[in-house]
């Protein structure tokens, strides 16, 4: 049994709240109605309706080519259907250039897509845009370590922070986000004690995924925790429909797993 009320929709104080108390938080990502009913049924707590949609639904190469109206398209299924779950949306790429165009995007996904929350990619090279979003009411979550938006440039998907000055960068992404405003962080592909040093060193949830087992919560894409995978998928993913053999038992195994500290297990971390 959570702490959080089944019927109610989680807000960002409950989400704290489980941070301060150390439960675990389960967070997957979403990107329409059905399943989001399944995932709200099954206990999971928070939603990112992520642009690994462009990949999973699109068959785009990587996620540098969603565009806005994919994002509210997807986020707006969402939340028709949901009742119970936090929803971040992502923004796009190209969608935050400047701190107005931010803005502009930010506020349709809240407006249209029904956003609790908004997600970009990038530490303190993004503090400007952050700050204009939070000052203008936009809850904000940092995204951190790979930034799947920026792959093609950063040499492919690798885990970053191995070395020490990669991992005081990724430390210095997080205290600048939360300087700036962030209520929560995903740490994408980060060894694990880097993540739990992150996670002691910030107020501020953080939801890890490649990024051990020390961080407030996890998610998974929602196609990889169920092995709808058309390429060897990566050390951190695990199949959850395997051993259980209906997606909504798969689902709930992975938020009983998450809440337990099962998973990650070492043999999905770095
Ligand atoms: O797009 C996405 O699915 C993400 C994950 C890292 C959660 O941002």
């Amino acid at each position: 049994m959570t702490g959080i009320e089944k019927a109610k929709p989680v807000t960002l104080s409950d989400l704290q709240e489980m941070k301060r108390r150390g439960e675990k938080i389960a967070c997957l990502t979403c990107y329409d109605a059905t399943f989001t009913q399944v995932l709200e049924s099954a206990g999971v707590e928070l939603f990112i309706v992520g642009d690994s949609l462009g990949m999973v639904l699109m068959g785009y190469e990587t996620t540098a080519r969603v565009g806005m109206d994919d994002m509210v398209y997807h986020a707006a299924n969402v939340a028709r259907s949901g009742r119970h779950a936090y929803r971040i949306v992502d923004m796009p790429s190209q969608s935050y250039e400047t701190p107005a165009q931010a803005l502009v995007n930010a506020r349709r996904l809240v407006d249209e897509g029904g956003a609790d929350m908004v997600k970009l990619e990038g530490g303190t090279a993004r503090v400007d845009i952050v700050r204009h979003l939070v000052q203008h009411d936009i809850p904000f979550c940092g995204h951190i370590g790979l930034l799947p938006q920026s792959v093609k440039t950063a040499g492919g998907y690798k885990v970053q922070g191995r070395d020490e000055a990669g991992a005081r960068a990724i430390m210095e992404d997080a205290r600048a986000l939360q300087a700036a405003g962030a209520d929560l962080l995903v740490m994408e592909c980060i060894p694990a004690d880097l993540a739990a040093e992150i996670t002691h060193a910030v107020s501020i949830p953080t939801i890890g995924i490649g990024a051990g087992r020390h961080c407030d919560g996890q998610v998974l894409v929602l196609y990889d925790m169920l092995g709808i995978v058309s390429h060897s998928p990566p050390r951190f993913v695990k199949d959850f429909l395997r051993d259980t053999g209906t997606v909504a038992a798969a689902v709930a195994a992975y938020v009983r797993a998450v809440k337990d500290g099962s998973y990650p297990a070492a043999e999905h971390e770095y």
